[in-house]
C-alpha cells in the first residue's frame, strides 16, 4: 500500500519543519566530527560536570530495592512532597502535593501543560527570542505560536510595553522563560510584576519555565509564581536537568494551582503514564538535601563568561559583539557588523573549526547573533575564541 493511502494527522505537518532544522549546524558538526575533522562543538548545553554520585546511588539503591514498577500518574508521593516542600520554602506560601504534576523534564511539563491549556483558535505568546523547542511544542497543541519581538538594546529582557503591542485577542498563555535561553537574560520583579499583572488582565495564564533558576550571575531568581497575587495564573515548571546536571534522568514538574493540576492530570497519563519510581526517589533526594552542583556549574560559567569577553574585548576590529548573559550556560555574540548573519557566519565558522547554533534557530529576533555554549573545558572555550576571531576577520578581508 502506498504511504499517500494511509492517513497521517495534521500535527505532522505542523510540526514537520520544526524539528530537525534548528539544530542543522549541529548535525553537520557531528558528521565531520566523526570524519575525523577538528571541531570544537559549541552548539548544545549539556551540563559538563557529573550528574552527583549520590544521585546514582540512590537511583542505584532504589532499584535494587524493588522501585521499579508502575508509578503513581501524578508523582510518587514523596516526590509531590518534596517538590510541595521546595515552593514552600521558595514562595513562603504553603504549597501542596496536590499543586505537583511529575514530568519526564520540564520538555514534557510545558508540552502538557500547554495542551492542557490551549488548542485550535488559541494563541500562545512567546517572547523572541526563544528557546529552540517552543515553537514545536506551541503548534503541537494546534494553537497559533506568537513571536513577540523582545530588543537586544536592554539585554532582551520583556517588557509588557511589548506585550501590549502585541495585541492578540486570542491570546491565551504567556510562555515565559526567565532565566532565558538563549539569551541569558534575568526579569527584575518590576518587569515581571508589570507582565504577570497583564496577563491577569487579560485572563491568560503564565506558564514560567524556570529551569535555570540555580544558574543565575548576580541578579536575584523572580517568579510570578512567587508573588501571591499572580499564583492563580501561573504554572511554575523546572526539572533537575541544569540545576543537577541530570538531563538524562529526564525528572521535572509542574506546580500550580490544584485544580489546574486535577484537569491536566488525565492529559498528562494519557500520554506519559507516570515516571520512574527509582528516578522520582532520587529527585525527591536531589530536592530535599543540599548540592553544590548548580554552584559549581555557577562558577565555571562565569569564569568562562569573563574569558570570552576578554578574549572578544581585546579585538574590536573583528566586528564582534559578545552580550553578557546574566545567567545559563550560553552567550550570544551579535556578528552583524561583519556583514553576515547569524546563520552565515556559523555555516562559514564550521570550516575554522567551531560550531555554534546560528541565532535564527531561537527565532527572528536573534538573527544577527550566533550562540555559544560554555559548556566545554576553559582551554578548548580558549581556542574556539581564537577560531571565531579569526573567522571574523577574514571575513572582513
Ligand atoms: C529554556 C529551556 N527549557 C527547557 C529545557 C529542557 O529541560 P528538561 O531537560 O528539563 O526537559 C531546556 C534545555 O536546554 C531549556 O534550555
Amino acid at each position: 500500500m502506498a504511504s499517500d493511502q494511509l492517513p497521517i494527522a495534521p500535527i505532522t505537518e505542523r510540526l514537520a519543519l520544526l524539528g530537525g532544522a534548528r539544530w542543522e549546524v549541529h548535525f553537520n558538526a557531528r558528521r565531520r566530527v566523526a570524519a575525523g575533522e577538528d571541531i570544537i562543538e559549541l552548539t548544545i548545553g549539556e551540563p559538563d560536570v557529573p550528574t552527583p554520585v549520590e544521585l546514582i546511588d540512590v537511583a542505584n539503591s532504589s532499584m535494587r530495592a524493588g522501585r521499579t514498577g508502575y508509578a503513581s500518574g501524578q508523582g510518587e508521593p514523596e516526590l509531590l512532597k518534596a517538590v510541595a516542600a521546595k515552593y514552600t520554602r521558595r514562595t513562603g506560601r504553603e504549597i501542596l502535593p496536590e499543586q505537583v504534576l511529575i514530568f519526564p523534564g520540564t520538555q514534557a511539563a510545558l508540552a502538557m501543560c500547554l495542551m492542557s491549556m490551549v488548542g485550535e483558535g488559541d494563541a500562545v505568546l512567546v517572547p523572541d527570542p526563544y528557546y529552540a523547542t517552543y515553537e514545536s511544542v506551541v503548534r503541537a497543541t494546534g494553537a497559533d505560536f506568537v513571536p513577540v519581538a523582545m530588543s537586544a538594546s536592554n539585554g532582551f529582557c520583556l517588557t509588557v510595553e511589548q506585550l501590549q503591542e502585541a495585541k492578540v485577542p486570542n491570546a491565551k498563555v504567556l510562555l515565559l522563560n526567565s532565566p532565558h535561553n538563549p539569551t541569558g537574560s534575568v526579569l527584575d520583579r518590576q518587569a515581571v510584576s508589570e507582565i504577570a499583572a497583564f496577563c491577569r488582565a487579560n485572563n491568560m495564564w503564565i506558564l514560567s519555565d524556570e529551569v535555570y533558576e540555580d544558574l543565575i550571575y548576580g541578579k536575584p531568581f523572580v517568579s510570578a509564581f512567587d508573588m501571591a497575587e499572580f499564583a492563580e495564573c501561573t504554572i511554575a515548571t523546572s526539572s533537575i536537568s541544569k540545576s543537577h546536571a541530570a538531563p538524562g534522568f529526564r525528572s521535572g514538574w509542574a506546580v500550580g494551582p490544584a485544580w489546574f493540576i486535577e484537569r491536566a492530570l488525565p492529559v498528562a497519563e494519557s500520554f506519559l503514564f507516570g515516571n520512574q519510581p527509582f528516578i522520582a526517589d532520587m529527585t525527591a533526594h536531589a530536592l530535599n538535601n543540599p548540592d553544590q552542583t548548580a554552584a559549581t556549574m555557577a562558577e565555571k560559567y562565569q569564569h568562562r563568561i569573563d574569558l570570552l569577553l576578554r578574549a572578544f574585548g581585546a579585538a574590536p576590529q573583528s566586528g564582534l559583539v559578545p552580550l553578557r548573559p546574566e545567567s545559563g550556560m550560553f552567550m550570544l555574540v551579535d556578528v552583524s557588523a561583519t556583514g553576515k548573519s547569524g546563520s552565515e557566519f556559523a555555516e562559514m565558522l564550521l570550516d575554522f573549526g567551531v560550531a555554534v547554533m546560528p541565532g535564527s534557530s531561537f527565532g527572528d529576533q536573534a538573527g544577527d547573533f550566533i550562540r555559544l555554549s560554555l559548556t566545554v573545558v576553559d582551554e578548548d572555550l580558549q581556542r574556539a575564541a581564537e577560531r571565531i576571531l579569526n573567522c571574523a576577520m577574514k571575513i572582513q578581508g
